[in-house]
This record gives structure tokens, C-alpha cells and sequence, in this order.
């Protein structure tokens, strides 16, 4: 398994874990230097630490849709390099740009990511979507966004089934996701994140 560079698992607060290096953001342990990255409360690192091969070697220039107040999207911008956060929640996006103040790599947009033609004027071409929405439409919201990505990027995406239909199985929820997907995208890697994510559908896909 290949972590991105800037990314490891260490000795943090005297557990093993996933570990970035940049300020601590809420309560996570640290050791001054290393802070640690808990992949049941972050998709992208239950992927990193399920070995899944999601092509992140480091410093990329990342486009985060659905960052919340910063919990993953914060470890991003640690080992990326420039990368934009989508969140359209004023709430969490407080948050989120206090956790940007000090990190000069991690850019918090107040948009809907249903609407990429309100932030095409800042973004610029990335090599990785990161997408983790959580809202009807986690297809269409990732191929309105492949217009940013560059040719053999990454689309890292979080699929949660109950935000699409709380009633249909998952796995029928997601065939549709990932048949839906196909129109834009080529599929590399599929691989549920039960239990620490329940009924969430991780994928990695390149433009296609
Ligand atoms: C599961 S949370 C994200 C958690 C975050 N990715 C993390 O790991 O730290 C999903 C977020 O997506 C946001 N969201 C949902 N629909 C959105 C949209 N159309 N545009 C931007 N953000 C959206 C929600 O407000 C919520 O904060």
C-alpha cells in the first residue's frame, strides 16, 4: 500500500495511527509536530488506511467538495498543495476558515458544489477531486466538477447511500451511482468503508 508523501501512520499520543504534519485543528491527539488523522472520523483516510490505491503521492493540487468545518480537508492541505474547499453551510464553513488561518495552502469556498460556474473563476485545473457530499445527486455533483480535473487526475469520491434514498438497499443505490458516474468517469477502485462508515461506497475513478 502507498501512503502520499507527507502522510504515515506514527506514534501520536501513544496510539498508532494515520498522522499529517500542520497545526492541530480541534482535539485530535498531537506530538507538537504530528498530528493524528482518525480514519472513522475521515472517508479519505479509511481509504488511505484500507490500502486502497488512490494514486495521492503528495503535494497535488486538490479541489474538496463537502469540506464541513475542515476535519479531513485540514490533513489535505497538509501533505497537498494548494487545495480548495466547497462547503455551502455557513456554519461549518466559520470553522472551516478558522482552520485555514493557519494554513496557507487551503482556500474555504462558501459555494454549492451543484454549481461549479460561481467558483470557476478561483479554482484552477486540479489533479485530484476529493468528494465527500453526502446530498441527493453525489453523481451529478461529480461530473459537474470534472471540468477541473486534468486529464489522468483522480476522483476520489465518497458515495453515502441514505443520502440518495434512505429506503433502497445500498449496493442498488450504488450500482446506480456508479452506472451514473460512468458517463464521465472511469472507475479504478470501488470498496465499501463499512463498518467505520456505514453504508458509504468509496471510489476512485480518473477522467474517462
Ligand atoms: C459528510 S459531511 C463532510 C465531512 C468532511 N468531508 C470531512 O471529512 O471532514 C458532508 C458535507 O457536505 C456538505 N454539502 C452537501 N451538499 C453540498 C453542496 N451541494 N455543496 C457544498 N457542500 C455540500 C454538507 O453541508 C456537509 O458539511
Amino acid at each position: 500500500m502507498s501512503l502520499p508523501e507527507g502522510v504515515q501512520y506514527r506514534t501520536v499520543g501513544g496510539e498508532r495511527t494515520l498522522a499529517t504534519r500542520g497545526p492541530q485543528v480541534s482535539e485530535e491527539a498531537t506530538d507538537g509536530e504530528w498530528r493524528a488523522w482518525d480514519p472513522a472520523r475521515s472517508k479519505l483516510g479509511a481509504m488511505l488506511d484500507a490500502g486502497m490505491e488512490t494514486g495521492l503521492a503528495g503535494g497535488e493540487t486538490v479541489l474538496y467538495l463537502g469540506a464541513a468545518a475542515g476535519t479531513t480537508a485540514s490533513h489535505v492541505a497538509d501533505f497537498a498543495g494548494p487545495t480548495y474547499a466547497v462547503e455551502f453551510a455557513p456554519r461549518p464553513v466559520r470553522d472551516l476558515v478558522a482552520v485555514a488561518r493557519n494554513r496557507d495552502r487551503l482556500f474555504p469556498l462558501l459555494k454549492d458544489a451543484r454549481r461549479p460556474e460561481t467558483y470557476a473563476h478561483v479554482v484552477e485545473p486540479v489533479d485530484v477531486i476529493v468528494q465527500d457530499v453526502a446530498t441527493r445527486g453525489q453523481a451529478a455533483v461529480a461530473l459537474e466538477n470534472r471540468q477541473f480535473l486534468k486529464d489522468g487526475g483522480r476522483l476520489l469520491l465518497a458515495v453515502k447511500a441514505r443520502s440518495e434514498d434512505v429506503t433502497r438497499d445500498p449496493e442498488a443505490v450504488f450500482e446506480d451511482v456508479t452506472a451514473e458516474l460512468a458517463e464521465g468517469y472511469e472507475l479504478l477502485a470501488r470498496r465499501r468503508l463499512d463498518p467505520r462508515h456505514e453504508d458509504h461506497l468509496a471510489v476512485v475513478a480518473r477522467p474517462g
